[in-house]
């Protein structure tokens, strides 16, 4: 054996506690606003959709929040996940780059997205409630809040973006296989997707247009909670086990990033491998650049505005200082569907805002590629939204090339693509177009 490529901290190896960068930030965070008064939101206000013990995690400012056990041990059945250096890009690109990957596919539903939907669903068993509410786009949240809800023994009701529900089926075969029930949305179960489906019957649906129908069931049937997979602070926070994980790989591997790249739905995954390293960044004064990859198709943090706005499309959330393109913007229906959400986590926006971060977007054609060339060297079949990371990590290893220059580079490979593959036929066979 030449080089060691594979870097496992074992069981024991799990992170005792999230990492809260709301302690951290040079400039506190900007709360969200009440909608009617335009004043900071009272936290009591977000108990008719999330149980309290989450909304406390919501506003916290504690930097360390020590992660239960019930979690560990069931993120114990895939945690800590590996640390990988892609030895074989490195070769086909021939360059000076070394070149590392977080892998979150491991899990079982594929992806990070289980990181917090175990926690959301836990909180909410302690806090009493019987039935969660959700959306999900092109199911992959929503697989994993129905896995954390067939373990705890909740109800999990799923509004999956129609055009998803129709073309991604086997996502929605896993959420049935956990025990949720998934209505395509825009759906006939709410008043507002009621409406919308009397004003276009044929309406694609959005992840705005899904939070929506989640918001209202969740306030209008009793014991109900709401779940987001993305965005909130306290998403981000459980993110936080993918970073810590791996500043100790690295360790391992023993070489500190040079630049940090994740890809940026509504910033969850990007969050979690970011944040810890952001905190050495601050703390320590490490260098190194962090970069969140989106979809030109959804340009929130490269093209959208810094403004309070709504999290969805009916205007149903507080407002959140965020980079967005406006609640009422649909994105085209682009084959990384986890990337289609019109605004950006809070947290990612005002790192962006501060400095601390950069962004840049791809192509749909451009990603595929990447990704193709990914699997034909390292194996893995990147899930679409992961590989906006790749593809910037191959355009940086080539820049390191051409200058001469070794760089580390670190990505997180946040989900596996053996469900979207239909996506990866469309490629290969040149009818992928970018929009
Ligand atoms: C594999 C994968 N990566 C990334 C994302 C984007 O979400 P986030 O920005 O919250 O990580 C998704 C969303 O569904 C996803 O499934």
């Amino acid at each position: 054996m030449s080089e060691k490529i594979r870097f496992e901290l074992g069981q024991a190896g799990l992170p005792p506690a999230w990492y809260n960068l709301n302690a951290d930030f040079p400039q506190p965070l900007p709360p969200p606003l009440h909608p009617g008064t335009k004043q900071p939101l009272p936290p009591e206000a977000l108990e008719a959709i999330f149980p309290r013990n989450l909304i406390d995690q919501e506003i916290s400012a504690e930097p360390w929040i020590e992660i239960p056990e019930p979690v560990r041990d069931i993120y114990a059945l895939w945690r800590p996940t590996p640390l990988l250096r892609a030895v074989r890009l490195e070769k086909a690109l021939n360059t000076p780059a070394h070149i590392y990957y977080k892998y979150e596919g491991v899990s079982p539903a594929g992806s990070h997205k289980v990181n917090t939907s175990v926690p959301q669903a836990y909180y909410n068993k302690a806090a009493g409630t019987k039935r969660l509410a959700t959306e999900t786009g092109a199911g992959q949240w929503g697989s994993s809040l129905a896995f954390a809800c067939s373990l705890f023994g909740l109800e999990c009701n799923v509004y999956m973006v129609k055009v998803s529900f129709d073309q991604k089926p086997y996502r929605r075969m896993l959420m049935h296989a956990w025990g949720a029930t998934v209505h395509p949305s825009p759906s006939g179960e709410t008043e507002f997707g009621r409406k919308l489906q009397a004003g276009d019957p044929h309406c694609p649906g959005s992840l705005g247009i899904a939070i929506s129908e989640a918001i209202e069931d969740t306030v209008k049937t009793p014991r109900t909670k709401y779940a987001l997979g993305s965005v909130l602070n306290h998403v981000c926070l459980h993110q936080t086990v993918i970073g810590e994980e791996t500043i100790r790989q690295m360790e391992m591997a023993g070489e500190e990033p040079d630049v940090i790249f994740g890809c940026c739905g509504g910033g969850s995954n990007f969050a979690g491998l970011a944040f810890p390293f952001l905190r050495l960044k601050i703390r320590e004064g490490k260098k190194y650049r962090i970069v969140g990859v989106e979809p030109s198709a959804c340009p929130s943090l490269t093209r959208g505005e810094l403004r309070y706005d709504f999290g969805d499309t009916a205007e149903t959330t507080p407002l959140m200082k965020m980079y967005t393109l406006g609640h009422k913007f649909i994105p085209p229906s682009i084959h990384a569907g986890g990337l289609r959400y019109h605004g950006m986590s809070p947290m990612v926006s005002h790192a962006l805002q501060l400095g601390l971060i950069e962004a840049r977007a791809y192509h749909q054609t451009r990603v595929f590629e990447a990704a193709i060339q990914f699997a034909r060297t390292e194996g893995l079949v990147p899930a679409p939204e992961s590989a906006h990371a790749i593809a910037a990590v191959v355009d940086e290893a080539v820049k390191c090339r051409e200058e001469g220059r070794k760089r580390v580079l670190l990505f997180n490979l946040s989900g596996h693509g053996m469900l979207d593959l239909s996506s990866y036929e469309s490629y290969l066979h040149g009818k992928l177009a970018d929009v």
